[in-house]
């Protein structure tokens, strides 16, 4: 018997070779084996100062527009476990201009975290590849380490450019990953990234519409925590929730009240000069986390921005320079090391990263970026698209963010005029409530207690059970079991 059936395998491993080359036009053939050779370039040995792993990491360029020469920078690491039965988790950090390497790789969500006060690396048991196949992508150009060879390509950017070339970049980086395909395909993202990921969402429904079958993108749905969403509601938001956490006088607040209307596009000069008295607090505190220190020693050599314009609505935000002031994060200096870590000539050759000599150095935010075209006042349109498409929508907020606050977030919720289905509850984390949660007929809304704007750097237990229940559709534990 034997050797008659290794024949038969013999023959029929034979045959489905023959089909399959016959079928395939020449051209898929030769696609295939170059991504395949694309992606084992992209296969990162290990980085300096990192530990020992063991899943795989990928890192290099994906080109999203060959006339200009655009090219999006991206860190994938594979589930800690079977990435094979894990769905595909991309994150986007905001700004607009603010790096998803900088900030949501390496100082919040992933599995390897800068280490405070060496150039290593340091493991994170609460990393979000412990439930996804993990991919962080710098967008758009001029963030980071993308980049176009078309200069011009940087004073024409905003949203509607970000997704074009994010979604180009997915259809790319899923031929170099094609056994990711068929997997679940989801998307979180915090502050600006209110504005890139529901609009990345909305552009993935309508391609899929359109696209050619080995072009669909199989999305299931997204999450975003404090995010920028409604211009009215998120300023109004934030000076209440200021006001309310004893940060600003009775005074401030009023003077405010009387002279700005934030559902205006254009600002009045009263309402400038009122809200300067209200920004002047942030420089002695941090606006993006109310109750943790600040960085006071930060080293004179750096580079870093000492601005970031994260989470602020564009137009609004180029005519005040209170903005553009605040360094972030917890511990409040290691972006500074994440910045001369990243600036490493061997560090970038490691990650396959400024291959073609990028003449600015890496920063969290970019300062090659000053100009944001398109912003809508409102993604509350794209995110009523989003729930008749059938995606799946949470939306959580860090409760101590002054930022993007949870009042912000509330009310800009209560305009979206959603039926609720469960009413605000606790939820539990082991035996302490991480928050309270609400389900609307479309959306879950969860609040994160004692975490400030970048909520898997505060609380990253709490973070990595909310992406874990968001996964899996499952609502938050209600019990303290
Ligand atoms: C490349 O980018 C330019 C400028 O953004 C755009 O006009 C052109 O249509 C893009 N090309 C493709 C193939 O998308
Ligand atoms: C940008 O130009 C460099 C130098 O000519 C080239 O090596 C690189 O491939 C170009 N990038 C893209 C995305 O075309
Ligand atoms: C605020 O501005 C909007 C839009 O211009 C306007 O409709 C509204 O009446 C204004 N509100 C107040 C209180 O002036
Ligand atoms: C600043 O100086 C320190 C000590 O010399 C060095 O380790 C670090 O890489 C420098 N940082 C930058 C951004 O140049
Ligand atoms: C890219 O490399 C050049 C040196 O070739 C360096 O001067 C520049 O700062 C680097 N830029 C980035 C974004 O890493
Ligand atoms: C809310 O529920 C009511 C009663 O079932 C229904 O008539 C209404 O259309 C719902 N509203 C929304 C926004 O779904």
């Amino acid at each position: 018997m034997a050797p008659s059936i290794g024949c038969l395998l013999l023959f029929l491993a034979f045959s489905s070779v023959t089909l399959a080359s016959a079928r395939l036009p020449e051209r898929f053939i030769y696609e295939d084996r170059r991504a395949e050779a694309e992606r084992e370039a992209d296969l990162v040995d290990s980085l300096p100062g990192q530990p020992e792993i063991e899943f795989r990491q990928y890192a290099g360029y994906v080109t999203v527009n060959e006339s200009h020469g655009r090219a999006l920078f991206y860190w994938f690491f594979e589930a800690q476990s079977k990435p094979e039965e894990k769905p595909v988790l991309l994150w986007l950090n905001g700004g607009p201009g603010c790096s998803s390497i900088g900030y949501g790789a390496m100082e919040e969500l992933g599995p390897l975290l800068m280490h405070k006060g060496k150039p290593e690396l340091r493991f994170n048991k609460h990393a979000w590849n412990r439930e996804a196949n993990l991919l962080f992508l710098e967008s758009p150009i001029g963030v980071g380490f993308s980049y176009s060879n078309t200069s011009a390509d940087l004073q024409n950017l905003g949203d509607e450019i970000t997704a074009r070339d994010s979604y180009t970049f997915l259809v790319n980086w899923f031929k170099r990953f094609p056994h990711l395909k068929t997997q679940d395909f989801y998307i979180a993202g915090e502050s600006y990234g209110g504005h890139y990921v529901p609009q990345l969402a909305e552009k993935i429904l309508d391609e899929n519409k359109k696209a050619p079958k080995e072009n669909y993108i199989n999305l299931k749905g997204f999450m975003i925590g404090n995010a920028l969403l409604d211009d009215d509601t998120d300023q109004t938001g934030m000076i209440d929730y200021a006001w309310d956490h004893a940060v600003i006088s009775d005074g401030v607040l009023h003077n405010i009240k009387k002279n700005c209307n934030f559902s205006m596009e254009e600002q009045t000069l009263e309402c400038s000069m009122a809200m300067t008295d209200y920004y002047d607090v942030y420089n002695i505190i941090d606006m993006y986390s109310l109750y943790t220190p600040t960085c006071v020693d930060q080293p004179a050599n750096s580079t870093q921005q000492k601005w970031r314009i994260e989470g602020a609505a564009p137009k609004f935000a180029s005519k005040f320079d209170g903005w553009h002031k605040k360094p972030a994060g917890y511990d409040p200096c290691v972006s500074y090391d994440t910045e001369a870590y990243l600036n490493q000539p061997k560090v970038q050759k490691a990650l396959h990263a400024n291959v073609t000599g990028i003449p600015y150095s890496w920063t969290h935010c970019s300062g090659a970026i000053d100009n944001w075209g398109d912003a809508p006042a409102s993604i509350l349109p794209t995110i009523r698209k989003l729930i008749q498409g059938g995606i799946r929508i949470w939306v959580y907020s860090g409760d101590t963010d002054g930022r993007i606050p949870v009042t912000a977030t509330r009310q800009t919720l209560n305009k979206l005029g959603l039926n609720i289905t469960q009413d605000w509850t606790p939820w539990y984390n082991h035996k302490q409530v991480g928050g309270w949660t609400i389900n609307y007929d479309g959306l879950t809304f969860v609040t994160v207690r004692g975490a400030g704007h970048q909520v898997p750097t505060f609380v990253p237990k709490q973070a990595l059970q909310l992406i874990e229940h968001f996964l899996a559709n499952r609502d938050l534990p209600k019990t303290d079991f």
